[in-house]
């Protein structure tokens, strides 16, 4: 991590402050003063702002029970934000792994940590996604097929990946896709000349929405629920 950034994240102070600060040569990293901001630091390195050893950054991760009518976006001029929910410390340093549409509620993760974000958020690892599909028209066995078959969403010129689909009731389905495509979901229920009218997503790889958060609530991880993904 770059010791700029090492020092935002231990203590209070904005990138500016620390660049200063670093170029002012108050930060050791190991005993030796560095006074370059972009100089890289170990996370477990003894790095200390006049003489105070400072706390190694831990990266945090959250679960959230998204509700509706919030944008998953850590800014936004006029809308709610999943990170405006999030009452923690240095809410400016987390981010998304992987969004949901403002209309849509369930599991979304937040963290600190971007490497492990970009393993559940690349496309190359085809992290599986399920979602409870609420439709305004009955699932036909020929939209089954064409979901398990995999379809050509409006321009776009590669079909989606197989989904597999558990019908719960006519309207109602558990549908798991492992891309994450605009829109994605709605738009395959487009393609097969139907709707989508509530899209709740329940889990993420291996992790599931904890049933005891209400929209809106938010709790961090488990070392073995960070260790799944
Ligand atoms: N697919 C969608 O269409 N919307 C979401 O929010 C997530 C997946």
């Amino acid at each position: 991590m770059r010791l700029d950034r090492y020092l935002c994240q231990t203590t209070d102070l904005t990138r500016s402050q620390a660049r200063s600060i670093i170029r002012g040569g108050r930060v050791s990293v190991g005993g030796a003063p560095v006074t370059q901001p972009a100089s890289q630091v170990d996370v477990q390195a003894e790095v200390t702002l006049d003489d105070s050893l400072l706390s190694p950054p831990l990266p945090r991760y959250f679960m959230l029970n998204k509700p509706l009518g919030v944008v998953c976006a850590t800014r936004d001029p006029s809308q709610r934000t999943v990170l405006d929910l999030f009452d923690v410390p240095k809410r400016n340093a987390l981010h998304i792994a992987g969004r949901l549409d403002i209309d849509s509620t369930g599991l979304v993760l937040v963290t600190d940590d971007g490497q492990w974000s970009h393993r559940i958020t690349a496309p190359s690892n085809h992290c599986p996604k399920t979602y409870r599909v609420t439709l305004a028209e009955p699932l036909t066995a020929e939209q089954v097929s064409g979901l398990g078959a995999g379809l050509l969403l409006k321009g776009e010129s590669k079909p989606t990946k197989p989904a597999t689909i558990e019908k719960v009731s006519e309207l109602v389905l558990l549908l798991t896709i492992t891309e994450g495509r605009y829109h994605q979901v709605k738009r395959m229920f487009a393609a097969l000349g139907n709707r989508v009218v509530a899209l709740h997503r329940l889990s993420i790889g291996g992790l599931s929405l904890d049933q005891s958060l209400v929209p809106g609530g938010y709790r961090s991880l488990k070392r073995q629920e960070i260790e799944l993904l």
